[in-house]
């Protein structure tokens, strides 16, 4: 019975794991290294900075982050930066609002208060929760068993989407489709976007595309998940606090049942 039961199910897996390769385009996705990974890993502030300018100076042309408040720009833990920074990054950016005298929508220079630009114009979706959105490491028959140890992978499913054009282009139903090893599908109509040295960091910060690449999609972690740190700090203090009440159990526990299991030295 039982070896009739292991022979099912190793067919079962085998010829699923068959039908998925054979269906699906194999993605490539790179195992970079972010600093908040881990249980301790925080942002890095000045990566978060480069990331958002990289987001300003490229992909806001075409994408949005219409969930993100501008404010948050200047809140502990994330890119920090000063309020006054923030007050004059909001005045180069322009929202569609509500004009509370005319009663119209109109374009306005955006105040601290305003939430980044959602931009719907060429149909690119909002990248405020992307990194959460999207799953970078699957495992074997999309099992999840690469999520498990490595974690969801969204930013590095980003970085690795932005670095692994191959230079093939195609034309479909009047579209310009790119080669995309990291895209699921392998043809994505999102051009490629960044290229080594594209971006001028003020501090002189490595701007190859892996660089460029990497700092973007840490800015676009934090936006999709600001509180990580703190998220991060709590679950600590749970698990030393977990600890700690587990070691006066063990010794309640000894203590009540001493009478009955006739412990001579209580
Ligand atoms: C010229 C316009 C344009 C620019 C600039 C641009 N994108 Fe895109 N992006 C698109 C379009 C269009 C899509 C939808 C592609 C599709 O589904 O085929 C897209 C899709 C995406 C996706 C989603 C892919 C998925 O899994 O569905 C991500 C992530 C992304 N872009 C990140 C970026 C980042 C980061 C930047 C800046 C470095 C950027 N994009 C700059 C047009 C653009």
């Amino acid at each position: 019975m039982l070896s009739k039961l292991t022979t099912a199910l190793a067919a079962l897996v085998i010829g699923s794991s068959a039908a998925i390769a054979a269906g699906d385009y194999e993605t490539q996705i790179t195992d970079y290294a972010f600093p908040f990974e881990g249980p301790f890993g925080t942002y890095d502030q000045n990566q978060l900075q480069r990331g958002l300018k990289v987001y300003t100076e490229i992909c806001s042309a075409c994408h949005g982050l219409k969930f993100v408040p501008i404010r948050t720009l200047s809140d502990a833990g994330g890119p920090e930066f000063s309020e006054d920074q923030v007050k004059a990054y909001a005045e180069l950016i322009e929202v569609y609002k509500l004009d509370e005298e005319t009663g119209e929508y109109d374009y306005f220079q955006a105040s601290v208060t305003d939430h980044f630009p959602a931009n719907n114009s060429v149909g690119a979706p909002d990248l405020s929760l992307m990194a959460k959105a999207r799953a970078g490491f699957h495992g074997p028959v999309n099992l999840g068993i690469n999520q498990l140890v490595k974690g969801m992978g969204g930013p590095e499913y980003i970085a690795s989407l932005l670095t692994g054009y191959t230079g093939e282009e195609k034309e479909e139903a009047g579209t310009i489709l790119y080669e995309n090893t990291a895209f699921p599908g392998g043809w994505i109509s999102m051009a490629p976007v960044i290229e080594d040295g594209w971006i001028d960091f003020d501090d002189g910060a490595d701007n190859s595309q892996d660089a460029i690449a990497t700092d973007v999609a840490a800015f676009l972690m934090w936006t999709a998940e600001p509180k990580l740190a703190a998220r991060k700090q709590m679950g600590l203090t749970a698990v030393i606090m977990l600890a700690v009440l587990s070691v006066l159990l063990y010794f309640t526990n000894k203590r009540i049942w001493a009478p009955v299991k006739g412990n001579k030295d209580d």
